[in-house]
């Protein structure tokens, strides 16, 4: 499926990486347009994270390229915001909750100028609207889970970026951070900001997204989440998880979505 996309916001062409000779993402080809609200679906090992890793130009590229506003990522950084897997984060080091917001301002203000009030008025708000305004001045290190993927949320809304890259964040957070965080990315997607998700949990994603990216080392099938979502296409992604693939049927006729069988 190569629908063109007029203007993408993200423009993936022929992207492979590979780790050691082996390839963990081959000859992906996709566009994003503004204003939706992307889930990257595929099981476990099926290059997302190294997808979005790419894009941020944090692993070198066997080949292709992916181009943000049409353009490369360097000259278009600031309105671009990367929320990393939480797991992948050393949550040691010594920062309040406060101070890891602030780190989204840094692009704006120069890594060397110092922060303005703005700044901090702005990191402040951005907690709140996480709900961890309370929580201003704990050590990242002393939250839950699900508190520090909502700081990494609030993070991400300092940064006032127009393209958000985002690896897992519903991944083990509790109730309470998913409702915020689908909400969130629900209003920065009406505000015409794009969001691109990994997710992997198949129960949800046709509920929580507007487009689908499905991908499996290679790219099965992008689009409209009523084109993707097809028992077809899941089993073409998911392969053999045929236990996973009983309830794919059940699970595309809940969301509406078309079936064929
Ligand atoms: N730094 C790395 N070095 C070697 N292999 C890696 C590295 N990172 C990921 N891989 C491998 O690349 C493949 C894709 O990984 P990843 O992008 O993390 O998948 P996903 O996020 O979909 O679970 C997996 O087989 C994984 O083991
Ligand atoms: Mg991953």
């Amino acid at each position: 499926m190569t629908t063109a996309i007029a203007d993408p916001v993200l423009e993936v062409h022929d992207l492979t990486v590979t780790y050691r000779q082996k390839p963990a993402l081959w000859d992906i080809d996709f566009g994003i347009p503004q204003g939706v609200l992307v889930g990257v679906v595929g099981p476990n090992g099926a290059g997302k994270s190294t997808l979005i890793k790419a894009i941020m130009d944090l692993v070198p590229t066997a080949s292709g390229y992916a181009n943000c506003f049409g353009q490369s990522l360097d000259e278009v950084r600031q309105r671009v915001s990367y929320v990393p897997q939480r797991e992948s984060v050393d949550w040691d080091f010594p920062a309040s909750a406060l101070d890891v917001v602030l780190m989204g301002r840094y692009g704006k203000r120069g890594l060397f100028r110092r922060l303005s009030n703005r700044d901090r008025r702005v990191a402040r708000e951005c907690l709140r609207t996480v709900g961890l305004e309370a929580f201003a001045d704990r050590q990242i290190a002393q939250l839950s889970g699900g508190q520090q993927q909502r700081v990494f949320l609030a993070r991400a809304l300092a940064q006032e970026a127009d393209l958000y890259l985002m690896d897992e964040p519903f991944a083990g957070v509790d109730a309470a951070t998913e409702r915020t965080t689908l909400e969130l990315l629900g209003e920065l997607r009406d505000q015409g900001k794009t969001i691109v998700v990994v997710h992997h949990d198949l129960q949800t994603a046709a509920e929580y997204f507007d487009w689908i990216v499905l991908l499996n080392t290679r790219l099965v099938a992008y689009g409209p989440k009523a084109e993707v979502f097809t028992p077809e296409l899941l089993q073409e992604t998911y392969g053999g998880s045929l236990t996973l693939l009983a309830n794919v049927s059940e699970l595309a006729r809940k969301q509406n979505l078309p079936v064929r069988e």
